[in-house]
């Protein structure tokens, strides 16, 4: 085959792949997960998501939004009186600003603030 006919279909492939990888992501939703047994805190779950996710932005000396979640105290705040919940569950502004963490992330999230956000 000539190169240009190639390059199409590298084309075509590449977004039949990117539709399928798309429409498998959508489809699982935290709300379809088995519910979580276990208490959720922030000391054994949430500081390593943080960690992971969250601190190359929020936290040192100038953290984006003023807004440092490097400790429990403020990551508790921001949960409770700020964006945190709201932002991480945000499809259109989500927050890694990378894209949305993965559903099971987003359960456990959803299970330490239902039993009342824990340190220990
Ligand atoms: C790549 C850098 C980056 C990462 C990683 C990041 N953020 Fe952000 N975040 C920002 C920036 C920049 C803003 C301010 C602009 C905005 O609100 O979109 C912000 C704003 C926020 C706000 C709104 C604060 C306010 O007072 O309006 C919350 C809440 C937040 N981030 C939470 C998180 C959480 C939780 C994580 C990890 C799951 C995270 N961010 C990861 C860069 C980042």
């Amino acid at each position: 085959m000539n190169n240009n006919k190639f390059i199409i279909l590298c084309f075509m492939l590449g977004f039949t792949l990117q539709s399928c990888t798309t429409a498998i992501l959508d489809e699982v939703d935290k709300n379809t997960l088995p519910p979580l047994e276990k208490t959720v805190t922030y000391e054994s779950d949430i500081k390593s998501i943080m960690t992971n996710h969250c601190i190359t932005c929020h936290a040192g000396p100038a953290p984006n939004a003023g807004l440092d979640l490097s400790t429990y105290a403020n990551t508790k705040y921001s949960a409770e009186q700020g964006s945190l919940v709201a932002r991480m569950n945000n499809a259109t502004n989500p927050m890694p600003p990378s894209g949305k963490l993965s559903p099971e992330t987003l359960q456990i999230l959803d299970k330490w603030i239902t039993d009342n956000l824990p340190e220990n």
